[in-house]
């Protein structure tokens, strides 16, 4: 059955093991557990998990091997969203069509959400039994070095004008990283180190991993709030270095096509079953929100 069809089996799968694994509304503290709810159980689109599960019929593995990798990717994400629309960050009201967290809840909520989040993000992950090694490079892949640091230089480059690949290195960290660690980890997990097929598939998630970026920066652009489920034009407001706003939205769409294209010839070199990370990569490219 071609991988489109079980997208929503799949989405229902992550979301399965992310009602396990978040604390009950009505235990204490509440309203820091309704938050959390609240982030998680909101229309996102699961690309990560996705990416993950599309990465298991790859390396032939049950689904049941990855769950806590994909769900640990998807708290991680929405916690990285939750403190991405703080004031302090880029101030934004709306997130998959309803009111940010620190707009529904309050500041201090939000915060401790995404802490709480990112925490119980690793112990899912902890407590599945997965080797250290793939715990470290998460953790890595979330850090200064990777979706943090990128956050930091996303702020640091507001009312600049840096160039093509000091753009594409901020996106590398902001958004690259933990989508790479999200078609990376359960290679990481299951196969050898010196696997000459981590570097491909490396190269695969990297690729799409700028373009997913790059096309985010477009629709804030082209789309509208109704459509993108935010607010529409934010990156303009905040003056960020968005790749369109910057170098023109004709380069910029160019650009994501050209590294789906890498990332497919990635593909095309590794044999197996790539038909889901193909396809998830075209829709990366064609999406409308
Ligand atoms: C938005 O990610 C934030 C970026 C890293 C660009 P998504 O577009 O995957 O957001 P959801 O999870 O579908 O809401
Ligand atoms: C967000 O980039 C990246 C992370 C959350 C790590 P954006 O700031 O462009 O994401 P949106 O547009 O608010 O979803
Ligand atoms: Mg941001
Ligand atoms: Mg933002
Ligand atoms: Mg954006």
């Amino acid at each position: 059955m071609p991988f489109e069809q079980h997208t929503q089996s799949l989405i229902e799968r992550v979301e399965s093991t992310l009602d396990a694994w978040l604390p009950a509304e009505k235990s204490q503290p509440e309203s820091l557990h309704q938050a959390m709810r609240y982030a998680v159980f909101n229309g996102g689109k699961r690309i990560r998990p996705l990416l993950s599960y599309a990465s298991a019929d790859l390396l032939e593995l049950d689904h049941a091997k990855v769950d806590a990798i994909a769900a640990t990717i998807e708290l991680i994400h929405c916690y990285s969203l939750v403190h991405d629309d703080l004031p302090a960050m880029d101030d934004d009201d709306l997130r998959r069509g309803k009111p940010t967290v620190h707009k529904a809840f309050d500041e201090a909520t939000a915060i401790l959400c995404g802490d709480a989040l990112h925490t119980l993000a690793f112990c899912g992950l902890a407590q599945s039994g997965i080797s250290s090694t793939s715990i470290a490079y998460l953790a890595q892949a979330c850090g200064s070095e990777g979706m943090a640091g990128g956050q930091a230089l996303d702020l640091q480059f507001e009312s600049t004008r840096p160039g093509k690949a000091e753009i594409e290195h901020m996106f590398s960290l902001k958004t690259g990283a933990l989508l790479t660690a999200s078609v990376m980890l359960p290679a990481i997990e299951h196969r050898a180190s010196d696997d000459p097929m981590l570097v491909q598939l490396q190269r695969f998630a990297e690729s799409v991993g700028l373009a997913f970026q790059i096309i985010d920066d477009l629709l804030d652009v082209e789309g509208t709030s109704e459509q993108i489920g935010k607010p529409a034009g934010s990156d303009a407001e905040l003056e960020k270095a968005s790749w369109p706003i910057l170098f023109g939205v004709e380069a910029a769409r160019q650009r994501a096509q050209e590294l789906v294209d890498i990332a497919a010839s990635s593909l095309n070199q590794l044999g197996g079953n790539t038909e889901g990370l193909k396809w998830l990569a075209e829709r990366i490219l064609r999406r409308n929100f």
